[in-house]
């Protein structure tokens, strides 16, 4: 396989933030600088798998996968390293220089995706604020309440009910298949021509966490149907990644996040300064957008209709939500039907009050188990109180365990004593059925092979203590790599290591830093095995706490040097102890 340049890998990585990719996995919790989660790798209850924001890498202390977002994605998809890079590249558009001549897929760039939405969001509001052509949108907003200041903080526009999108796009130079590709033209399936697809709406740009215009969503202005018209994902806009306004929410929900319904309910929150509201993109709550949500607030308050269709919408976020580990409550608004009525008829202060009211989700959990059961029968509330029971056993944390034991028992009215036995009893039943794998587990890797990665490991033990710390800092602290590549006193060279692995894995960091002018571990996927690698991202990490400065990474330099000579003297002994008894036998004959 021809190298990839570490130039390209450095781009893909650029533009690619790990924790967003491995998060469409895993649920990712913050842990200090870190981020942390249940391996995806291997089956486990308490996280040791980590990502390394900082460093762009991952490494799980439990199984030792590690790597970065390529290895990640190579693991995760079972993807060879060329198809995991590619397909990262193409997320991000970059390119990866063909050497056989052979043009690839002709993909439209992210970037030229990015630049055409913005020139459309630039045409509609320029459209909106147009006196004439704007005038009846601009006072359809002004009629639902909204400011000139709010619009224009929303980005929100007009579309024309002719084609002067399009025309505009193509003066700036963007060509049909480039705004079908976008969504902002469809290929019409009568004519089979493309047409604008966004006409007599009020628009609203979809804006991503990095201020990019990725879609748009568009209104009505009268009853006529469908109400919204919403972008298509593209290779800029993922509907199940992203959330309306969370632009502007992401900086002011540490604490929590409302989740509406609506476009139109968001704006009316942020418009009273209720900033910390985004909304779905049309569609009902995705596992992913609640992974999202983790990394930016601990909890979430649900605002959706009080119908039925609201109701089935309730269950299923609280669901998505609290398994990511979201502290979910859910707000009935009383006398409204959403956020934005609410907000029109009784002020913010009166929304503010409900938010404190809103329900906890235990509360939520607990009358939604005792609406299955028939409570006048002692067998109903005995198979409810069980529910409640096996759901306080999943709870993580003790205290809260505690106060929920306390709930149910002032609810069902049962002494604290009992829920908590029963709870102990259904925790402990677990663990050991969970110890029995884990022992078993242990068990297998014992009998093991030693170590896999490096099996000179056993008998090199010395040297291969050296190579470690070489090589992690190596990785860690690419800036040393200079040093033992030159002519100075740090030089090394391959025949210096004493385990295969060690030389094959000097080799290729040598190697790629000697003829990129430059290293990155992605470089490495394509020369070492995804175990090996993984070794390598774990020496780096496991160098974050040490001394990790010049004098540490000379003395073992020094040490292998030092190794590899006491080996070689002994090897000399041994060779002249067989030379003198060769010598001995000789004389003998
Ligand atoms: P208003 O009716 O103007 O107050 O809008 P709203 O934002 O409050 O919307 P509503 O509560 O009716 O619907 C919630 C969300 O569902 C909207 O923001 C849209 O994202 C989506 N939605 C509503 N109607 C349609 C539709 O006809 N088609 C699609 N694709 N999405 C819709
Ligand atoms: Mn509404």
């Amino acid at each position: 396989m021809p190298r990839i340049p570490v130039s390209v890998i450095e781009e893909i990585k650029e533009r690619c933030v790990i924790e967003d990719v491995v998060s469409r996995y895993v649920t990712l919790k913050r842990s200090g600088s870190n981020l942390s989660a249940n391996c995806p790798f291997h089956s486990e209850r308490t996280p040791s798998f980590y990502v390394f924001p900082g460093t762009q890498s991952f490494y799980c202390f439990g199984c030792g996968a590690g790597g970065d977002v390529i290895s990640f994605l190579m693991r995760i998809e079972n993807l060879e390293y060329p198809d995991a890079v590619r397909r990262l590249a193409e997320s991000v558009g970059v390119n990866i220089p063909e050497d056989d001549g052979t043009p690839g897929e002709r993909t439209i760039p992210r970037k030229r995706l990015f630049d055409m939405n913005r020139d459309a969001a630039r045409f509609y509001r320029d459209a909106l604020f147009d006196e004439r052509r704007g005038a009846e949108a601009r006072s359809y907003l002004a009629g639902r309440g909204l400011s000139s200041a709010v619009i224009k903080r929303f980005g929100l526009g007009f579309a024309p009910d002719d084609f002067s999108m399009s025309r505009r796009m193509k003066e700036l130079g963007y060509t049909e298949d480039e705004l079908v590709a976008g969504f902002l033209m469809k290929v019409s399936e009568r004519t089979g021509k493309p047409y604008d697809l966004f006409r007599r709406r009020v628009m609203f740009p979809i804006i991503d966490t990095s201020g990019r215009v990725i879609a748009f969503g568009g209104r009505v202005m009268d009853g006529s149907e469908p109400k919204y018209l919403n972008s298509s994902d593209t290779p800029v806009f993922k509907k199940s990644r992203n959330l309306f306004a969370l632009n502007y929410a992401k900086d002011k929900c540490a604490e929590e996040l409302i989740l509406c319904e609506g476009y139109m309910d968001v704006i009316a929150l942020h418009a009273v300064g209720v900033e910390n509201a985004v909304a779905t993109l049309g569609t009902a709550l995705t596992p992913e957008q609640a992974r999202i949500m983790t990394k930016y607030t601990k909890r979430v308050i649900l605002t959706y209709d009080s119908d039925a269709a609201g109701q089935r919408a309730d269950e299923r976020a609280l669901g998505l939500l609290s398994e990511v580990g979201l502290d979910v409550r859910v707000l009935k608004l009383k006398g409204a039907k959403d956020p934005d009525e609410f907000i029109k008829k009784f002020g913010v202060d009166a929304f503010r009050d409900a938010l404190s009211g809103s329900s906890p989700r235990f509360r939520y959990v607990i009358d939604s188990i005792r609406s299955k059961y028939d409570m006048s029968t002692d067998e109903g509330r005995i198979r409810a109180i069980r529910e409640v029971n096996e759901y306080i056993s999943h709870v993580g944390s003790a205290v809260e365990r505690e106060i929920y034991i306390g709930q149910a028992a002032d609810f069902f009215e049962i002494s604290r004593e009992s829920i908590k036995n029963d709870v102990s009893l259904i925790i402990r039943k677990r663990r050991g059925a969970q110890k029995k794998t884990e022992a078993a587990e242990i068990a297998r890797e014992a009998a093991g092979f030693g170590d896999r990665v490096n099996r000179d490991k056993l008998t090199q033990l010395r040297a291969a203590s050296c190579e470690e710390t070489v090589l992690g800092m190596l990785a860690a602290y690419p800036e040393y790599i200079k040093d033992v590549t030159g002519e100075g006193g740090l030089s090394l060279s391959p025949e210096d290591f004493m385990t295969e692995f060690g030389r094959r894995a000097f080799s290729a960091i040598t190697e790629i830093y000697r003829e990129n002018g430059a290293f990155d571990i992605g470089a490495l996927c394509g020369e070492l095995s995804e175990d090996e690698l993984s070794r390598i991202i774990k020496l780096g990490v496991g160098r974050d706490r040490l001394d990790n400065g010049r004098e540490v990474f000379a003395e073992n330099v020094r040490a292998l040097r030092a190794e590899r000579e006491r080996q070689r003297a002994k090897s000399d002994d041994a060779f002249e102890a067989i030379r003198r008894l060769r010598e001995k036998n000789k004389g003998n004959t």
